[in-house]
């Protein structure tokens, strides 16, 4: 029974975190998050491998499952609250050990992708280096050591300067990030701006390119390359949910989380929409670039400033998904510390910044090292699987709590119960199916080290196992 133990609710809770943040600084935070390599690196790969231009219709897909989910995440988030996001809500609402998995999958969500975005960061900033300025950083301090460099410089130091900045404050941090905001939107309006009135519509023809198998035997293209699209820039979704995240530090929670977590998917969503169609429209999708296919495309028009100009615009744009990641994954580490299920020193808050300093620190250098001597930065499919996972089991939690607690007040309430949540499960499962094997065995792997863990620590250390501690 101690598995399914579920701990109290209080949304408006007082946890030593500064309430500060309004609907808007959640809206910022959550586009924040979700804008970033997804559209600016991922895309490439997407449309010249596996959709051409029903690259759109991908963004179509991987937004409908974002949005079912994104729905169960404003009801749990306006009804439970909290800063440790789904893993709250399932420990509030079914029980500790599904809380666990939740919660170890977001750990996974979480500190690889920041990892793998500050990766796709140093590739875009050594490229502005040397394409701008003329500056060749030496190829062995910009990769790891499997790629045959030594390690990767620009990754740590941009994730060890986000450390600070996170640990000086969460308003100071989200007025950083609402800056960077607005300059990635503007880069977007810009692209929009110079490239629709050069769309070709030729180059949408034909939309679903034929099937093809290459000589590794792997298939691309025709309607299961348009899937196979969706569950790779399903990636460039992520994030929202971290808005969710911010639960003890919102000024309003029960309002604003839900605003947050809608408005920010909304916007990402159509202008993913409108960005990857008009890419397609005016580059052939075969010749699109597969590294950064955006800031490429202005240069296909022969338009260089531009091209300057939009991959300064994404890096400005990348930085603030490292930032709202990391912040997101702290709060997570935060609440599972507190819960008893981590180590509970990492829970402690400094008292002049209210921000949890060590575990910021702490969590840096973890990242720091995975993104500076891993290859990690091909693993985006093993976040997009844990994160699919996650989102799979919100979608379940909304049934489940509409069941086991119906009397829970509920500010915000997803539409159509069950059909919405289903409907989430899904999309959520359709993608989950579609990432290789090789993923599934990583993200197994994975799975079972936390399963080791639960078991041989965090059950016997939760809070609720010793409520007198
Ligand atoms: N959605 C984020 C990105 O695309 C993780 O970089």
């Amino acid at each position: 029974m101690s598995l399914m133990r579920t701990k109290a609710i209080d949304p408006n809770a007082h946890t030593g975190l500064r309430r500060c943040l309004t609907a808007w600084d959640l809206t910022l935070l959550g586009i924040g998050c979700v804008i970033g390599t997804g559209i600016f690196v991922l895309t490439g790969v997407a449309a010249a491998e596996h959709a051409g231009p029903a690259i759109v219709l991908s963004f179509v897909l991987s937004g409908l499952a974002c949005a079912f989910s994104a729905l169960c995440y404003a009801e749990l988030s306006s009804a439970i609250g909290g800063s440790g996001s789904a893993y709250g809500y399932a420990y509030a609402g079914i029980g500790e050990f599904p809380a666990w998995v939740i919660g170890w999958l977001l750990l996974l969500e979480y500190t690889v992708a920041t990892a793998t975005v500050s990766i796709g960061w140093s590739g875009y900033f050594a490229k502005i280096l040397s394409g701008f300025f003329g500056i060749e950083l030496p190829a062995e301090w910009t990769s790891s050591p499997s790629e045959g460099g030594i390690c990767n410089v620009p990754a740590i130091v941009i994730v060890l300067v986000l450390a600070v900045l996170l640990s000086w404050g969460v308003k100071e941090s989200a007025r950083f990030n609402g800056v960077m905001v607005v300059i990635k939107l503007a880069t977007i309006a810009i692209f929009i701006a110079i490239a629709a009135p050069h769309i070709n519509t030729d180059n949408w023809t034909p939309f679903i390119p034929e099937r093809v198998v290459d000589a590794n035997g792997q298939s691309h293209f025709g309607v299961m390359g348009v899937a196979t699209a969706a569950a790779l820039i399903f990636f460039a979704y992520i994030g929202f949910d971290a808005v969710s995240t911010a639960g003890e530090e919102a000024i309003n929670p029960q309002r604003d989380l839900p605003i947050g977590i809608l408005a920010s998917l909304a916007i990402c969503t159509l202008l993913y929409i409108v960005v990857s169609g008009i890419l397609t429209g005016v580059v052939p999708y075969t010749q699109i670039d597969l590294k950064a296919p955006i800031a490429a495309a202005m240069g296909t028009l022969g338009i260089s400033w531009a091209q300057g100009l939009v991959a300064t615009g994404a890096i400005f744009g990348i930085t603030t998904v490292m930032l709202v990641l990391f912040y997101g994954l702290t709060r997570i580490v935060l609440a599972m510390s507190r819960d008893g299920l981590l180590p509970s020193p990492m829970a402690r808050l400094h008292p002049r910044t209210q921000t949890p300093v060590r575990l910021i620190i702490g969590a840096g250098v973890v990242i720091a090292l995975i993104a500076g001597l891993s290859p990690i930065g091909k693993v985006a499919e093993l976040v997009n699987l844990g994160t699919l996972g996650a989102f799979f089991l919100v979608c379940l939690s909304v049934i489940v709590l509409r069941r086991t607690r119906p009397k829970m007040a509920r500010p915000f309430r997803t539409p159509w119960v069950p059909l919405v949540p289903i409907l989430g499960m899904g999309f959520c499962g359709a993608l989950m199916a579609s990432l290789p094997g090789l993923t599934w065995i990583a993200f197994s792997v994975w799975m079972v080290i936390g399963l080791l863990i639960y078991f041989l620590y965090s059950r016997h250390r939760s809070a609720l196992a010793t409520p007198t501690a």
